[in-house]
């Protein structure tokens, strides 16, 4: 595998880039926004720059680095030469199929094309391709530079080569893969979803308040941080949508996301981006207090 592209260079889409890039392929950087394109190009390069400090890189790598980046705006341009297409576009079903079928067309037979995103069924995407043995889930961390896992996730028909040349391609990107099969969640979100859900319902219920709660979990569990900050973290309105997502896909009402969540959500309290949730975020993640709402 010589040449990838990577199609959104939003908050997963720069770092994808960025990890591809830092670990030598020439990568393009495709985003429907030339705005995003630029500000993915900043976020990059400040990140490098934090690598450069720490002494794990050298400032004529980080400028290779920079210089393996190319943006476009045309989709068809970006990928033609590619030999591996990583979606992180915005999570929106119709939006990805779209662009796998455009994907489907515009690239060589010979590509793969996998998708980072968090819920949508794999093999789904891949029916709207006429190579679903080459289209995989390849499911980053936020942030992708730091973050070591590789979620590799396994269509109904993706082959068992192209999975091992993914496995193969995340070790060389200095990540540790693991496979799991497309059903709801894959094994992320399915475990993590669900804990944080609870965390949300004895909230609701009053058993105990956010401060408590994140802070038996963080110090009872050893997990760096609680659940009701990590939910802020994520976004209220994307740990919402995969609920529904494992809810609809396995019609089992233990994934019923929690009202309060839900309520959230259409108040628009989604967490540090909204600069509201269970935390008031309005003084960056270093001065986190508790939401008036769920103040004592
Ligand atoms: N943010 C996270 O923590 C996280 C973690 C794991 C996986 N994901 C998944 O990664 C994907 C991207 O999420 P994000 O948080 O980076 O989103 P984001 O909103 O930060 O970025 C999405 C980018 O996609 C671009 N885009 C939209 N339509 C496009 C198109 N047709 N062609 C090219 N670019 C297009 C947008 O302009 C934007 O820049 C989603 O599938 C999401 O579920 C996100």
């Amino acid at each position: 595998m010589k040449k990838v592209a990577v199609i959104g260079s939003g908050t997963m889409g720069n770092g994808i880039a960025h990890v591809f890039a830092q670990n030598g392929f020439p990568v393009s950087l495709v985003d429907i926004s030339e705005e995003a394109l630029q500000r993915a190009l900043g976020t990059i390069s400040k990140n490098l720059d934090r690598i450069v400090a720490k002494g794990n890189l050298t400032e004529e790598q980080k400028e290779q680095t920079l210089q393996n980046i190319t943006t476009y705006t045309n989709t068809q341009e970006g990928v033609k030469e590619a030999d591996l297409v990583v979606e992180a576009a915005t999570e929106n079903v119709d939006l990805k199929l779209k662009i796998f079928r455009d994907l489907d067309s515009f690239t060589k037979p010979t590509a793969i094309l996998a998708s980072n995103t968090s819920s949508i069924s794999i093999t789904k995407i891949a029916s709207v391709t006429n190579r679903p043995d080459k289209v995989i889930g390849m499911h980053f961390m936020n942030p992708v530079p730091v973050m070591k896992l590789v979620e590799v996730i396994r269509g109904y028909s993706t082959s068992d080569e192209v999975t091992q040349q993914v496995l193969d391609l995340s070790k060389q990107l200095g990540k540790v893969p693991a496979e799991a099969n497309d059903y709801p969640g894959f094994v992320a979100n399915r475990v993590l979803m669900p804990m944080i859900n609870e965390a949300i319902y004895t909230l609701f219920e009053g058993v105990a308040g956010v401060e408590e709660i994140d802070t038996i979990m963080k110090l009872g569990m050893a997990h760096p941080m609680g659940p009701l900050q990590l939910a802020d973290f994520i976004g209220l309105d994307v740990c919402l949508s995969i609920l529904n997502v494992l809810y609809e896909g396995f019609g089992n009402p233990k994934y019923a996301p929690c009202p309060l969540l839900v309520n959230m959500v259409q108040a628009g309290h989604k967490g540090a981006k909204s600069g509201q949730g269970f935390y008031s975020w309005a003084n960056g993640p270093k001065d986190l207090v508790v939401a008036d709402r769920f103040k004592k």
